[in-house]
Formats: C-alpha cells, sequence, structure tokens
C-alpha cells in the first residue's frame, strides 16, 4: 500500500475525488466524486445491490426521501442520543471527540505490541507461535490489560453520560493537545451530530426538520408499506442506498469521516428471540461479501462493541486495515424491537406483523448491516494503489482494483493511427461499448499509454497492429501480470465478459 498522501493525491489527479467547491478553497469533510470516482462507486453499489436485492428473494429495495417528519428523529432517540463528546484544548483551540483522543491513546499501545510480535518472530523464528505469545508474554499482557481497562472505563463513563470522568481519563493517561503538545483541556461536553434545515415559504408555516442522520429510519416507516404491499413475511429484509448528513467534528482522513456521506444499509426483520442467530448468520455473510473481493483476509477483523448504542443488544464492526491501521468499515447490530416500538409509540399507529403460522402478533426485531459507501471506496482504492519495480529497473503505479469494479472494462490502443488501425479501433470500440465502458486512446507511446490506464486500473488494453489487419486477432494485456495474448476480435467480449461474472465473484463466498 502506498503513503497515506500519494493515495490522496493519485484520486485526484486521476479523477477519483476531488475537494467539493476546489475553487473557493474547498469545504471541510465534503467530497466530490469525478469521473472515474462516480463509476468505481456506482460499481460499488451494484455489487451491493445485487448481493443484498438481487440474489436474496426475502431482501427488497426501497429508495426512501433524505427529508423525514421530524418526529422520527425524537422517536429514533437521535434528537436526545445523537452525540459526541467534545473537548476543546485551550492553548491551540483545537476541538476534539474525547472518545476518540483516547482511542488513539490505546492504538499507540497497540502499535506496542506489535513491535514486540516482530522481535519476538525474528527471536524464535520457525518455532514462533503468536498466540500463545500474545497469551504469556508479561509485557503485552500488561499493554493488552491496560487497553481493556482504558475502554472499559470508557464505555461505562459515556453510558453513564459521566463526562467528568472522560475529562478525569484523559488527564490521567496524559494525552496531549497534537497541535499545541498542551494537556490545558476544557470540560467534555456533548454535541449533537444532526444537521437542522427549514421547511416551507413562512416563517410561521415553516417547520423544522432535519437532514438524516442515517438511512435506517427511512426503511423503518415504511415497514408496514413494504411488508403489506410485497406480502413478505417474517424473516424479510429491507435495503437501501443514500445519502445521509452528520456534523461530524473531526473530519479528517479524507473520505474516512465526511459530514456527506453515503450508506449501504439493511434492516432485516425476525422473530423475537431468534436475533441471535441471525446477527451471527449476518456478520458471516457480510464478512464473505467483503473477501469475495479479494483483498485478503488478513485486512479484516470483527471488533464487537463494549459500548452499544441506545438501540442495540448486540453490535460489531468489521474494521479494515486502513492507511491509518484498522478502524470501522461496517457496523451489523441487533437493534432489537427499538425503533419499530418507539415510532408505534409516537406515531399512535400499530406497527405489528401478524404470523399466520402461530396465530401471533408481535414487534418484529432488527438485524441492521449499514456500511458507508465512502469508506468501502476509500478500503479498495487505497488497498489497490500499488508502485511496482519492473524487470526493465523502470516502476510503474497500478491500480489492482477488483475487475468487476473499475471505473473502464477495457482500453482499445492502436498501435499507430495511420493504415487503417485507427479506424478498425474505432469499430471495435463501436462494438465495446454497448457491454462495457470503454475508452479509446492513439495518443503517445503504447507504453505511455499503458500506464495511464495502469492508473485507473483498466484490467484489459487491447492493442491493434499490423497483424490485426491479417489475422483479424488482437494483443489483450493484462493489467497485474503484464502477460500478452492474442484473441480473435470477435471473441473479445466474451473474453472481458468472462472476468467480469457477477455470479463468479460471489458464488463462491455466498453463505
Ligand atoms: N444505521 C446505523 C448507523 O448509521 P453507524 O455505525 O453510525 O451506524 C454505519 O454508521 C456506517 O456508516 C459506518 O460503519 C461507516 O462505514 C459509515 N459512516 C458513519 N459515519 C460516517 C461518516 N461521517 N463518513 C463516512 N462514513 C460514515
Amino acid at each position: 500500500m502506498l503513503d497515506f498522501k500519494k493515495i490522496i493525491s493519485h484520486a485526484k489527479e486521476y479523477g477519483f475525488i476531488f475537494q467539493s467547491s476546489d475553487i473557493y478553497d474547498g469545504l471541510s469533510a465534503v467530497y466530490d466524486y469525478g469521473q472515474n470516482g462516480v463509476l468505481l462507486k456506482n460499481n460499488i453499489k451494484d455489487y451491493w445491490w445485487k448481493s443484498m436485492v438481487q440474489i436474496n428473494p426475502d431482501i427488497v429495495g426501497i429508495d426512501s426521501s433524505i427529508f423525514m417528519h421530524p418526529t422520527t428523529w425524537k422517536a429514533s432517540g437521535h434528537v436526545d442520543a445523537f452525540n459526541d463528546p467534545l473537548i476543546d484544548n485551550k492553548d491551540s483551540k483545537k476541538r476534539y471527540r474525547a472518545d476518540v483522543l483516547i482511542e488513539e491513546y490505546c492504538s499507540k499501545i497497540e502499535k506496542k505490541i506489535k513491535k514486540e510480535i516482530i522481535k519476538a518472530k525474528k527471536r524464535y523464528g520457525e518455532k514462533f507461535n503468536e498466540k500463545e505469545f500474545t497469551a504469556t508474554n508479561p509485557r503485552v499482557k500488561s499493554y493488552n490489560d491496560k487497553i481493556k481497562n482504558i475502554l472499559k472505563r470508557l464505555a461505562k463513563s459515556l453510558d453513564k453520560n459521566n463526562l467528568m470522568d472522560v475529562k478525569l481519563l484523559i488527564e490521567e493517561l496524559q494525552i496531549t493537545c497534537p497541535v499545541s503538545g498542551s494537556k490545558n483541556w476544557t470540560d467534555v461536553r456533548q454535541f449533537n451530530l444532526m444537521f437542522g434545515t427549514k421547511i416551507g415559504a413562512s416563517s410561521e408555516s415553516s417547520m423544522e426538520l432535519y437532514l438524516r442522520p442515517e438511512t435506517a429510519q427511512g426503511i423503518f416507516l415504511n415497514f408496514l408499506n413494504v411488508q403489506k404491499s410485497s406480502r413478505l413475511k417474517i424473516p424479510f429484509g429491507i435495503a437501501q442506498i443514500g445519502k445521509a448528513f452528520r456534523n461530524e467534528i473531526i473530519a479528517r482522513q479524507f473520505i474516512f469521516r465526511m459530514r456527506e456521506f453515503e450508506q449501504m444499509e439493511m434492516q432485516f426483520f425476525v422473530k423475537p428471540g431468534s436475533q441471535k442467530k441471525w446477527y451471527e448468520k449476518w456478520k458471516e455473510r457480510r464478512l464473505n461479501w467483503h473477501l469475495s473481493l479479494g483483498l485478503n483476509k488478513e485486512n479484516y477483523r470483527f471488533h464487537d462493541h463494549e459500548k452499544l448504542a441506545h438501540y442495540a443488544d448486540l453490535a460489531s464492526d468489521i474494521e479494515f486495515n486502513f492507511p491509518f491501521g484498522f478502524k470501522e468499515l461496517e457496523g451489523i447490530h441487533s437493534r432489537t424491537d427499538f425503533d419499530l416500538k418507539s415510532h408505534e409509540k409516537f406515531s399512535g399507529k400499530k406497527i405489528k406483523f401478524f404470523d399466520q403460522k402461530s396465530n401471533e402478533n408481535f414487534t418484529p426485531y432488527v438485524i441492521e448491516t449499514s456500511i458507508g459507501l465512502d469508506r468501502m471506496f476509500l478500503a479498495i482504492f487505497s488497498h489497490s494503489l500499488n508502485e511496482e519495480k519492473l524487470e526493465d529497473g523502470s516502476s510503474r503505479i497500478v491500480l489492482k482494483l477488483p475487475e468487476i469494479l473499475t471505473p473502464v472494462k477495457v482500453a482499445i490502443l492502436p498501435l499507430v493511427k495511420k493504415d487503417g488501425l485507427s479506424k478498425l479501433g474505432d469499430k471495435i470500440c463501436k462494438d465495446l461499448k454497448w457491454s462495457f465502458n470503454v475508452i479509446y486512446d492513439e495518443k503517445d507511446a503504447i507504453g505511455r499509454r499503458y500506464r495511464r490506464q495502469d492508473a485507473i486500473g483498466t484490467p484489459i488494453c487491447v492493442t491493434i497492429d499490423h497483424q490485426t489487419l491479417k489475422d483479424q486477432k488482437v494483443t489483450i494485456r493484462d493489467r497485474d501480470t503484464m502477460a500478452q495474448e492474442r484473441v480473435k476480435i470477435k471473441n473479445i467480449n466474451e473474453f472481458i465478459r468472462n472476468k467480469l461474472d457477477f455470479r463468479k465473484w460471489l458464488e463462491k463466498f455466498d453463505s
């Protein structure tokens, strides 16, 4: 993986991601997707949507509005509880999330553990057993105990809204401000993350609204509509992809934490009592979905929550090894019947499912899978970008995206413009464009054109040369191996299609 700064500048240089309102010096934590970024993003959406809605007969999709009745957020608990604990450093005047400062402190201890493991690996060589070492080495054990105790205390204090203790913990750990280096902190305060706005023309008739901070509530509010119109029986799921908005206090790390972002969420409605079984199943299914894209198992890990959100009885994150370490990529929550019950109470409408088999009415429990589309983009993009040394001593930057997600699937490159090669290239392009995103490029030497395609991840380059005119065959060059093979023009379409077959990608991981 390349250095994070290089990843960000590559994303800009090659039309993947731009800072929003760039010409006005940008808007903090808001980003735009460029000509290649939008294609990659749409392909990620498509891969998720197909895996949820298309191949599961018991899951349907919806697209609900961003604006929702304001009582939604009172009922969901977001008005009262969707807060981050913030703290200011009096010297630098910088604002931080108190919990993140403490978690970052723990990450530093984790790094120390890693160093101990590397040292021990070197010392013991082949005989080294990491599990045993971590469980028995006194230093590593004490580091792990320290992390556990800190996180436990943090979870307890946040749960009880004991903000004084959170500050005390920061002081006890002697955490300093990364900018000023001082320990001169304010008290910790709660800060609501929702953006408010108004609907309506006049000040008397206008209504205060929020921009939705999660897409999930649109699903809960439509539970009855979907269940009745689809006649689906429990267990069943509703999926949706859409924008969400949060006034994040710390907005760093590029598109990892944004103020406007997209979520891909699925709520699976189950019988009360069966939630644990479904929670485990969805944990496994979602990890398999990630693994199907081929970014190595070691880059993922589960992190079970100590501190549960106000609506959950079980929760786990799938964490990914981002350029800045393991961080949350997706959340899997057992949300109990909290949301449906609460909307029932606030709306006065009965929100229940009638089970004909057992002849009983009940409020379904919910298992939620929730992944940030932009985070998924960052995970894939950062891991796919590599710098490789070539045999001739030169190097190349190559974006080894999973083929099924690449913005462009094939580039058509006539070796020279003359002798009818351009014309033939144009013809092949016009034929392939109905099936795939195609680029036609006849400028510069062929090596430079290959590099341009490597940089945006195009998996296949088709070169047309003089021999093509004679045998109707082109050279197909593979992005990753750079191996070349001759393929008949009439077989190019099938050759590419084979690499992009959704079933081949997902089927072996479908649990
Ligand atoms: N409905 C549950 C929910 O919204 P969450 O853990 O707050 O849970 C789910 O968010 C996912 O949304 C996260 O795992 C993350 O991938 C993404 N996400 C959350 N806040 C984000 C932000 N500010 N910027 C980008 N992605 C974000």
